[in-house]
């Protein structure tokens, strides 16, 4: 599968939580390197086996595979609290945590006071807000872009503190003047200096783990023959220039974010994995052409068990929609498609697609740049549901003919071929 010399990518091509997690998570046995290119704890990976369950926020989805390297990249966003807690819940011994755990330099902190703002502007877009898991993702990298972040490399050196305060300052002079009171804010049902203060523990948690160079790390793993898959987080219908702008995150989650957040020549790349769902999920606010509203929404929710993994949040749920995920497939240049949750399916006696769009009265086969629920319909197919648990079968080619023909319909329709799909939550879930 891997090609030598390149990294291979893993990323969502819906609204995230397409079982990124999972799926990295399966294919860690052929990889040797593991590294998580952008996003930060607004992200929520979920990995079943041996009966138990963990969410991933930050920590690349490799690192239950001892002998597997994890990175995480310069593309990423950290916040030690969330951070540390992450590292406790996994149960991992923390002295084996840093032989198999690497951080890079040039990854951006995410302080107390990007969280503060996180709040102070959703509160303030009211009925227009973007519904963000309120990690602190946006303002972290709005300082980033705007070259006043402060990385970790900054925090080893003499003037990191007075950098901190000041920028600290600057984001409490900013909530202030919006008229916000810091003290009506609770980080984790804490006021903001004892956060601060587990923020500085969290800190020094990461501080332990070894910080590397990673852009320089992997070029050269990938030159000594390693095998390096780099893993995504949220999906392409929130990258920060072709989701469905403003309701997105701040990062670029597409194929290409690999490149920027890991220092990865686009002629390293090799293939690229993109996962979606039998159906569509949406978390948070914003355009969702295909979502339900009815009873077949309640039922996706329910068999999907389509609560946020971040926030606990109640998905919105819908069904596939084929002008995104081909648009999807085309912006990441996927070469193998893999598609999870078909078990959550088996009860409906038709399952709908969405094959166009009608856009102002017009025909169209891809999501415009600009629209709303007014102006924009979805045109569906319907297709005959296969009423069958699927924990029995062991390939792909045993599946019932109706679950077949839906995977061809996916395949003819985006010109990808689906190698796996995924029918459960647990690791051994997998068919090929
Ligand atoms: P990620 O953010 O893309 O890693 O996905 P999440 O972990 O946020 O959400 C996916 C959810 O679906 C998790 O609860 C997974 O355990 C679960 N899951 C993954 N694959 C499957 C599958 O094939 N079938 C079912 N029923 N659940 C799955
Ligand atoms: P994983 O990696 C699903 C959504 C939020 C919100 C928007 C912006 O688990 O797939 P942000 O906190 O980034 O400012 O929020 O993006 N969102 C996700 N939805 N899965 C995720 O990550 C998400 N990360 C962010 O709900 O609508
Ligand atoms: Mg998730």
């Amino acid at each position: 599968m891997n090609i030598p010399g390149k990294a291979d990518v893993l990323l969502g091509l819906q609204w995230g939580d397409e079982g990124k997690g999972k799926i990295v998570d399966v294919l860690t046995p052929g990889y040797d390197l593991i590294a998580r290119f952008q996003g930060g704890p607004n992200a929520g990976h979920t990995l079943e086996f041996d009966n138990k369950k963990f969410v991933l926020h930050t920590i690349p989805s490799g690192i239950f595979h001892p002998g597997c390297l994890n990175i995480i990249g310069n593309g990423v966003v950290i916040d030690p609290v969330t951070f540390s807690l992450e590292v406790d819940s996994l149960g991992i011994d923390r002295d084996q945590l840093s032989t198999s755990l690497m951080v890079s330099c040039r990854a951006q902190l995410i302080l107390p006071s990007h969280r503060l703002l996180d709040m102070v502007y959703e509160q303030d877009k009211g009925i227009a807000k973007i519904g963000s898991t309120l990690k602190g993702i946006g303002p972290a990298y709005t300082d980033k872009i705007a070259r006043c972040g402060l990385r970790l490399a900054d925090t080893k050196e003499p003037d990191f503190s007075d950098k901190y305060q000041s920028l600290k300052n600057i984001h409490f002079e900013l909530a202030k003047s919006l008229g916000h009171d810091i003290d009506d804010f609770l980080f984790d049902g804490m006021g903001f200096d004892m956060y601060e203060s587990r923020w500085f523990d969290g800190l020094a948690l990461i501080n332990s783990l070894k910080h590397i160079e990673s852009e320089v790390y992997v070029n050269h793993a990938l030159d000594k023959g390693k095998k390096v898959l780099a893993e995504g987080a949220q999906g392409t219908l929130l990258d920060i220039d072709f989701g469905f702008y403003p309701f997105v995150t701040s990062s670029n989650t597409i194929a290409a974010g690999a490149c920027t957040g890991l220092g990865l020549a686009p002629s390293r790349i090799g293939e690229v994995f993109g996962i979606f769902k039998a159906y569509c999920t949406r978390v948070g606010s914003g355009p969702f052409p295909t979502e339900l509203f009815d009873q077949d929404g309640d039922l996706l929710r329910k068999y999907g068990n389509e609560f946020g993994s971040t926030t606990g949040r109640p998905r919105r749920c819908g069904w596939l929609d084929l002008p995104a995920l081909k648009y999807s497939v085309m912006i990441n240049g996927v070469t193998r498609l893999i598609m999870t949750k078909a078990d959550v399916l088996n009860e409906f006696d038709a399952i709908k697609l969405c094959v166009s769009y009608l856009y102002k009265g017009k025909k169209i086969h891809f999501p415009p740049s600009v629209y709303n629920e007014n102006n924009l319909k979805p045109s569906y197919i319907s297709m005959k549901g296969w009423k069958t648990d699927l924990s029995r079968f062991k390939s792909i080619k045993e599946l019932p003919a109706a679950l077949l023909d839906y995977i061809r319909f996916i395949e003819e329709y985006v010109g990808v071929n689906i190698d796996i799909v995924s029918t459960g939550p647990d690791r051994s879930q997998i068919l090929y």
